[in-house]
C-alpha cells in the first residue's frame, strides 16, 4: 500500500463531531481511515448512492428537486475523480463520507437529505458487492482467456508424446494437449465455483442501515432491480456483519492460485535443463547477475510464491470474521485490503499466464528421451497379455520380470526379442511390438478422457463449446 498523502485539514468536522469533545490525533486518524484503500470503490459508491436517492424520491422520502440535485452532484464527482482532481481528504475516514461531503460542498442540503434511512454499513457491504460482482465478471473473462491458451496450444500437441508421472515418475505415456487439457479442466471448475460465489454475492444489504432497518417507509425491492441485485439479503443484522461471500471469494481465487501453482511447478521442472521438456519465451524470465548461463523461470516460480500470498489473504478474512459478535465492527475495514490485493494478484496471474501458454516452446526430442528410459509401455505389455488370456495379476508379474532384465542389460522393452519376451510368457506373438511403441499406447486409450490422439482432438472440441 503506498503512504497515504492526504491532506488532514484543522478546519475539517467530522461527520460526528457534535458528539465529540476533542478531536482524535493524527496517527488515530491514520489509523482509522480507510479512504487511501477503499476510495477505488469510488464508482459502486456512487451507482449505490444514487440507486439509493431514486428510491428515497419514488418513496417521496425527499423531494424530485434534491433527487436532481444529488444527481447533478455525483455526475460532477464522477468528472473530478476521473479526471485526478477530486481531493481525497483524510478527515473524511473512507470513500463513503469523502463522497458525501463533496456531495454537500456541491449542492447543499440535498447531499445531507441523501444518508437519510441509511448507514456507512449497509453502504460499505453494498459497495463491496457491487465491486466483487464486476471483478468476478472480469475474472471470468481472464480465466477464459487462459482457457482458451490452453486450448489453442493443445491443440498443436494433440500427437506430442510426454511421459506421464506419478510420484514423479515416468509412468504412461500421454499427449502433451491431453496434459494441458488437465489445466483446462480444473479452470472450467474454478470458473464454476466464482459463478456460484456471485450469486450470494449479488444480493443487497441497503435498507439494513446500520443494523435494524430504518423507520422510513423504503422499498428495497426497487434498489435491488436498480442496481441488478438477484435477491435482497434478508435479515438486517446479517446484511450488515457478514463477509462470508468475500471469503468465498479468496477461496475459489485461493484454488485458482493453487492450480496455477501446480502448473508453474511443472513448467519450472520441464525448463529445467536436467528435464529439459520445454523452453519459456525469453519475456517471462531473467538472467542472472552473476552466473551468464542462467535463464531462470521467474514468472512461474513468483506465481508459485504469489499463490501463498492468496491463501494468506483468505486465512485473514477467516481470522477476521471468526470472533465478531453481531452486527457491523470496525474489524470488517480490514476485509478490503486482502480482497483488493487477492483480485489484482489473481488478475495479473491470469493476464500473463494466457500470454505465457502460447509461449511455450515444446521440445520432443526430450519427451521422447525420456519415454524411453522410463519403460513407458509396460503397462500395455501387461494388458497384451491379459488380451491373451493371462490374468492380470500374473501379467504384471512377467511384464515386471521383463523390465528387471532390461533393467540389467541397460535396454528397453521393444529392444528384446521375440524369444527374449516369449521367455517370459509364451503368450507372446509377434504382434507384441506394436504394443510396445508409444504412438501404439497412445492410440489404444480411446475413450473419453483418454490420451489418445482421437479422444484428445474430441475433447478440444468439446472444450472449445464450454468457453
Ligand atoms: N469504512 C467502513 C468499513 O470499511 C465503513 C463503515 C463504517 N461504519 C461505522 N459504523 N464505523 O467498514
Amino acid at each position: 500500500m503506498t503512504e497515504p498523502k492526504l491532506p488532514a485539514s484543522p478546519e475539517n468536522q467530522s461527520a460526528w463531531s457534535g458528539r465529540f469533545s476533542e478531536p482524535v490525533s493524527d496517527l488515530v486518524k491514520r489509523y482509522t481511515a480507510s479512504v487511501f484503500f477503499d476510495r477505488r470503490m469510488w464508482r459502486q459508491d456512487v451507482r449505490g448512492s444514487l440507486a439509493h436517492a431514486r428510491m428515497l424520491a419514488r418513496k417521496n422520502i425527499i423531494d424530485e428537486s434534491d433527487l436532481a440535485a444529488i444527481e447533478q452532484g455525483m455526475a460532477t464527482i464522477t468528472r473530478e475523480i476521473e479526471a485526478g482532481e477530486f481531493i481525497w481528504n483524510l478527515d473524511d475516514e473512507d470513500v463513503h463520507l469523502n463522497i458525501e461531503k463533496r456531495l454537500t460542498a456541491l449542492v447543499g442540503d440535498a447531499g445531507k437529505r441523501l444518508h437519510t434511512g441509511r448507514s456507512r454499513n449497509d453502504q460499505v457491504a453494498t459497495d463491496i458487492r457491487l465491486w466483487l460482482r464486476d471483478t468476478i465478471d472480469e475474472i471470468d473473462g481472464q480465466l477464459r482467456n487462459l482457457q482458451k491458451a490452453l486450448l489453442d496450444t493443445a491443440e498443436s500437441h494433440t500427437d506430442t508424446p510426454l511421459p506421464g508421472f506419478t510420484h514423479l515418475q515416468v509412468a504412461q505415456p500421454v499427449t502433451f494437449g491431453h496434459h494441458l487439457l488437465a489445466y483446462f479442466e480444473m479452470l472450467r471448475r474454478d470458473r464454476e465455483r466464482f459463478g456460484d460465489c456471485r450469486r450470494r454475492v449479488n444480493r443487497l444489504p441497503l435498507g439494513a442501515a446500520a443494523l435494524a432497518g430504518t423507520t422510513f417507509p423504503i422499498d428495497r425491492e426497487s434498489v435491488a432491480r436498480d442496481l441488478g441485485f438477484e435477491e435482497l439479503c434478508e435479515n438486517s443484522l446479517d446484511a450488515v456483519s457478514d463477509r462470508d461471500f468475500a471469503i468465498e471469494f479468496c477461496s475459489a481465487a485461493a484454488l485458482v492460485m493453487t492450480h496455477i501453482s501446480r502448473f508453474s511447478e511443472e513448467l519450472i521442472l520441464w525448463m529445467s535443463p536436467r528435464v529439459g521438456f520445454i523452453d519459456l519465451a525469453d519475456r517471462f524470465c531473467t538472467g542472472s547477475s552473476i552466473m551468464p548461463q542462467k535463464k531462470n523461470p521467474d514468472v512461474p516460480e513468483l506465481a508459485r510464491g504469489k499463490t501463498g500470498r492468496v491463501f494468506g489473504h483468505l486465512v485473514g478474512l477467516l481470522t477476521l470474521m471468526k470472533g465478531q459478535p453481531l452486527a457491523y465492527n470496525k474489524d470488517n475495514q480490514e476485509d478490503k485490503e486482502p480482497l483488493f490485493d487477492t483480485a489484482d494478484t489473481l488478475i495479473d496471474t491470469l493476464r500473463i499466464f494466457a500470454d505465457l501458454v502460447p509461449g511455450i516452446r515444446v521440445k520432443p526430442e526430450a519427451m521422447a528421451a525420456a519415454l524411453r528410459q522410463g519403460y513407458a509401455t509396460a503397462t500395455d505389455l501387461a494388458d497384451y497379455l491379459v488380451k491373451k488370456g493371462l490374468p492380470f495379476r500374473d501379467a504384471h508379474e512377467a511384464v515386471a520380470r521383463a523390465v528387471r532384465s532390461c533393467e540389467e542389460r541397460g535396454c528397453e522393452l521393444s529392444e528384446l526379442s521375440l524369444d527374449e519376451l516369449r521367455s517370459f510368457s509364451p503368450l507372446v506373438g509377434d504382434d507384441v511390438f506394436e504394443v510396445l511403441t508409444v504412438a501404439g499406447s497412445l492410440a489404444a486409450r480411446d475413450h473419453i478422457g483418454g490420451t489418445s490422439p482421437a479422444q484428445v482432438r474430441a475433447a478440444i472440441e468439446r472444450s472449445r463449446t464450454r468457453l
